[in-house]
């Protein structure tokens, strides 16, 4: 029983097949800045550009600077890790094909299944932030989507007195208007019902990926720059301004840490913790790099130059932004869909605003199409493997894309992304990854015993003191987040486990094989 839920698949086996026929397909065209501007491309989004303000909104008030120092040490440690997994095992597939590799089947499932989580609902949590830029957008052209069809179910909004944004209600907005002497009765209202935007966001990102057209690195490389150059321009506007406004800034920083409010999370330090497992869905992407490893020139030197570089460049801007954005709006007033956007328009300079969202947009689109390009092809390798039905690795016979699965997880994203709220999206992407990333850190320190003489173009450093900060500090964010999200974890791990049971260990190719 034991054999068989933990068989393994030979390294040096998935090493061939990187070089077999299928791979050959693959070109090998990725150089370390190309990987550097894909990690990019794949992190920068949603989290920096709407999670930052109700965040910092919600649980931490300007500390949310702390939060993603925290978040960025975890990820920092779980990035040595992928590194060295990535460098030693050079084949499409990520964290799902390092778990067959080291600590066999069921937990290649498990993490297969948890990576829905990164990815699936990732994008839609993508398309969800999309879609607060896009209405906000169309509205400084004075075409107004109702509130109701661009926010989830339940969601209760108030339009706040001279703007034409509507904000999501919370206590702490509450009190703060209180205290300015508004009743929150009096402003006018809207319950959500369902997010139309951002389904149609995923409905377009998946007729395009069933086209092919994704694979353009021209696309990434260019959505890249406008979105890292948008970032630049706030950090610039940003500074700039609060120059000029320096007692506004120490006013808006004060306190730094807000006192905590009795619960757990509300503000005070464990609020940190709370966002640093909620922001920290803004770093999630640097395994993306991972997945094309069978593409890049000299995958043994360049993926951890890809994962490391791209973490390091996205850590220092989240720090810069975060800082300036809490220092130039208070935040109880940020916890709206569009907080950059806000944050620049304090600025004075409206031209920047409009820059600002539609870098905002381009940069979520890369985003998404990542994600929604990287889930089937997880599909696709499971259902190699025997561990999903065969449907999910059929190609596309002119367009040579899994375009079943493709759009079975652009259906099933659509419908989630315009049922669920940012935040509640959000919390689930961070639990499952992070439970991902406590497996990886696992899986380098169980090989490094196992097979202590295996060659490792990359090592990652101090094992096993990295790998077990990274367990520790990712654990730790995950018990920072809310008990629900827990039990939405457990939900949908206790379905994935059902599933193996009733179909994988039923079907998979690697125990046929091996007559398990
Ligand atoms: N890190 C990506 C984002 O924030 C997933 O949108």
């Amino acid at each position: 029983m034991a054999n068989q839920l933990f068989a393994r698949k030979s390294i040096d086996k998935l090493s061939a097949d990187a070089f077999s026929e299928g791979a050959h397909n693959l070109k090998r065209t990725l150089g370390p800045i190309n990987l550097v501007a894909l990690g990019v491309g794949a992190i920068i989004g949603t989290g920096i550009f709407v999670l930052t303000g109700s965040a910092a909104a919600q649980y931490t008030g300007p500390a949310i600077v702390l939060a993603f120092i925290l978040a960025g040490l975890g990820c920092a440690f779980a990035g040595l890790c992928y590194a060295e997994f990535a460098s030693m095992i050079p084949i499409a597939g990520s964290a799902y094909t390092y778990g067959y590799a080291t600590l066999g089947e069921f937990v290649a499932w498990i993490i297969g299944w948890d990576l829905i989580l990164e990815y699936l609902f990732g994008a839609a949590t993508v398309a969800v932030g999309w879609s607060g830029y896009v209405v906000s957008f169309l509205r400084d052209l004075n075409v107004n989507i109702p509130p109701e069809w661009s926010n989830a179910s339940g969601v209760e909004l108030i339009q706040l007195p001279g703007t034409s944004s509507w904000v999501r209600v919370t206590e702490q907005l509450s009190s703060s208007l209180a205290a300015d002497g508004i009743d929150i009765a009096t402003l006018p209202h809207a319950i959500g019902i369902f997010n139309v935007v951002a389904a149609v966001a995923i409905a377009l990102v998946t007729i395009l990926l069933v086209r092919g057209m994704s694979e353009s690195a021209r696309f990434n490389n260019i959505a890249v720059i406008i979105k890292v150059g948008v970032v630049i321009l706030f950090i610039l506007a940003g500074a700039n301004y609060l120059f000029g406004h320096p007692a506004e800034a120490a006013e808006n920083w004060t306190p730094f840490l807000p006192e905590n409010k009795g619960g757990f999370g509300e503000y005070g330090w464990s609020g940190v913790i709370r966002a640093a497992g909620v922001i920290f869905f803004a770093y999630i992407g640097f395994d993306a790099v991972s997945t094309t490893a069978q593409e890049a020139k000299n995958p043994q030197k360049d993926m951890p130059i890809g994962i490391l570089g791209s973490l390091i460049i996205c850590t220092i801007l989240y720090i810069l932004v975060s800082g300036i954005l809490t220092a130039m709006v208070h935040y109880s007033q940020l916890n709206v869909a569009e907080p950059i956007a806000v944050g620049i328009e304090k600025t004075g300079y409206t031209f920047l605003r409009d820059l600002i969202k539609i870098g905002a947009i381009a940069g979520l689109s890369s985003v998404m199409l990542v994600m929604l390009m990287s889930q089937p092809r997880i599909f696709y390798t499971m259902a190699n493997d025997g561990l999903l039905p065969p449907i999910f690795g059929r190609l596309h016979p002119k367009f040579r894309t899994p375009h079943v699965s493709t759009i079975l997880t652009g259906s099933i994203c659509a419908v989630v992304a315009g049922a669920f709220s940012v935040d509640e999206l959000g919390h689930l992407v961070s639990i499952g990854t992070l439970l991902a990333f406590v497996i990886v850190c696992a899986g380098v320190w169980y090989l490094r015993v196992k097979e202590p003489n295996r060659p490792r173009p990359f090592k990652t450093p101090l094992v096993p003191l990295v790998p077990i900060l990274g367990i520790l500090v990712c654990v730790g964010m995950m018990a920072g987040l809310p008990a629900e999200t827990w039990y939405r974890l457990l939900g949908w791990m206790a379905i994935g486990i059902l599933i193996y049971f009733l179909y994988g260990k039923k079907h998979s190719v690697i125990r046929k094989e091996n007559n398990l």
